[in-house]
């Protein structure tokens, strides 16, 4: 074994550090030969009861143990901050910079040489991926997989696409509460992420095509028994990577991004990606920009037709073929000289993939959508850029001219959204402010604003929707997120007024406005200085706030990008 194994020097010194390191294992039970002359491998877990699609994560750990240990290497598994999209306050987004953080100090602080990261819930892949291409040392990325389907009176469901869908029908009276009741047992019927093209899916899978997890990573349901087989591999592959010192730059080049960014448009993917892929390509030398996104969404159709856009769930992804096998639809569009962890360029992997079911994973003749899935938008509404996913909007409202319904808040608006006397129509636009980075505290996902009771008692399921939040990758409808700059520092959101007219122009991917120069500035030296917000006077507050990038540079903290 090479003696430039950052563990030998831990561990294979006679002076009284190489001691107490090594006495430190023998007091878990590992002997002598298990310390010395040989790799040691971290096993970073996001296990947490805190977060249900990583709850099975301590089970995965033992099997990537027992694949480490029979590659002739000592595994060392330890535990990182966890994120779930459930039950954290404010967001989880809040957190995902300090989740990265902790992963990287771990790996640089262990005396490990290599590492597998467990990741699931949609933070913990992209937090993971930024942490460790700080690190930079052999890393293999071990999502935790899909849940299960959701099933209930006979229909299969997706979370939450199907929770949100059957929240509108309740709220329009056509299904009982007891009816709506009884579908939280019947959604998520075992840990592992949501199962639609949500965030957690889309990381995992962009993941897979970047080349950091092994083939099927991102798709085996997370019960499957062929997932621990998989995490077994995953631990026996990380120890050949650590012999070979591959570390984990080789997977994070533009053309890996590029690769990512296909396989995002392809899946009919989460807007949520565009952050994070923004924010890993800014942990390395990699430069990749919001006009990458258009350039290759304008190229790239939805091929996997998987909810929310389609009508398919991860399961029925995977054993049409995963990854792989929508990836092989749309080569020309890949570079396919690109390795993966397993050692394998694209090219040998698409090679020895097959679609068994065509209509979860189409052909290019026959697509889940047309090119352009995800547009980026700018305009005087937008200047540094919005988002929408075109996949999931209202095709008659993509170039629209509406009237503006304006709410300050979230609070402001589940007070007033069913008011009877709303002044609101189908053609209106709906307007919420102080969701970004620092106005919502961490970007909330709440740009899936609801439609108004009113509406949806006359058969209306969407209208046109604008934020500078972000929206989860379960939700839909013709939505614009992420605009930046944000309003809470005084981005043209803050100027908007009900009753402006907004256009939105998907044929010039533009958003604007249309109010004159001059109304606006009497309205920008009206603006008060940013409202005092005591969540940020100390601490990882205070640190976020006066760090924190906007969605155009993938809300990272300015000091963590590379230099
Ligand atoms: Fe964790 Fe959806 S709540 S992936």
């Amino acid at each position: 074994m090479s003696k430039e194994l950052k563990s030998k020097k831990w561990f294979g010194e006679k002076n009284l550090e190489g001691f107490l390191h090594r006495s430190g294992m023998k007091a878990q039970g590992w002997p002598e030969n298990m310390i010395k002359d040989k790799p040691m491998i971290g096993i970073a877990n996001t296990f947490s009861e805190a977060v249900h699609c990583n709850s099975h994560l301590r089970i995965l750990a033992d099997h990537v143990k027992k694949g480490v240990i029979a590659a002739g290497a000592t595994p060392i598994e330890f535990p990182v901050i966890s994120l779930g999209e459930f039950f954290l306050s404010p967001t989880s987004m809040y957190l995902r910079n300090q989740m990265s953080i902790d992963i990287e100090e771990m790996i640089k602080g262990l005396p490990i040489d290599g590492v597998v990261i467990l990741t699931g819930c949609d933070k913990t892949t992209p937090a993971a991926i930024m942490g460790a291409a700080s690190a930079n040392i052999p890393t293999i990325i071990l999502p935790g997989g899909p849940s299960l389907k959701g099933n209930w009176k006979g229909e299969e469901l997706g979370s939450c696409t199907d929770c949100r869908r059957y929240w509108n029908e309740l709220r329009a009276g056509n299904i009982s509460q007891e009816d709506y009741d009884s579908m939280e047992e019947s959604i998520y019927r075992s840990p592992g992420f949501c199962m639609v093209s949500g965030t957690a899916s889309t990381m995992a899978c962009i993941s897979e095509a970047m080349g950091m997890t092994l083939v099927g990573a991102a798709t085996l349901p997370a019960v499957d028994s062929r997932r621990m087989a998989l995490a077994n591999k995953s631990g026996q592959q990380i120890v050949n990577l650590v012999k070979n010192n591959v570390k984990f730059e080789n997977f994070l080049d533009r053309q890996n991004f590029l690769n990512g960014i296909v396989t995002l448009m392809a899946m009919g993917g989460s807007t949520n990606a565009i952050i994070h892929l923004l924010a890993m390509a800014g942990r390395t030398k990699t430069k990749i920009t919001l006009d990458d996104f258009n350039q290759i969404s304008e190229k790239t159709p939805v091929l996997a037709n998987l909810k929310p856009a389609g009508t398919k769930l991860m399961e029925d992804f995977h054993y049409a073929g995963g990854v792989s096998a929508l990836l092989k639809n749309i080569k020309h569009l890949l570079n396919l000289e690109t390795k993966s962890v397993s050692g394998q360029t694209l090219k040998d992997i698409l090679d020895q993939s097959e679609n068994f079911d065509q209509q979860v994973i189409r052909y290019p003749s026959n697509p889940v959508n047309d090119k352009g899935s995800i547009a980026i938008i700018k305009g005087s509404l937008a200047p540094d850029g919005a988002v929408i996913k075109v996949a999931a909007a209202s095709k008659k409202f993509l170039n629209h001219i509406g009237k503006a319904i304006v709410f300050n808040n979230a609070k402001e608006l589940s007070d007033k959204i069913d008011d009877p006397d709303l002044d609101i129509s189908e053609n209106s636009i709906i307007v919420l402010r102080n969701q970004g980075p620092i106005g919502g505290q961490g970007m909330p996902e709440s740009g899936f604003l609801p439609i108004p009771k009113k509406l949806l008692d006359k058969g209306i399921r969407d209208i046109v929707r604008i934020s500078d939040a972000r929206m989860s990758g379960t939700a839909y409808g013709t939505i614009i997120l992420h605009i930046a700059p944000e309003s809470y520092i005084g981005g043209p959101l803050s100027l908007v007024k009900t009753g402006d007219k907004i256009k939105l122009s998907l044929k010039t991917k533009s958003i604007d406005l249309l109010v004159d120069n001059k109304t606006l500035s009497e309205r920008k030296s009206l603006l008060k200085d940013s409202k005092h917000n005591s969540e940020y006077d100390r601490g990882y507050g205070w640190l976020y706030k006066n760090h924190i990038l906007q969605a155009d540079q993938g809300c990272d903290f300015d000091f963590l990008k590379a230099k």
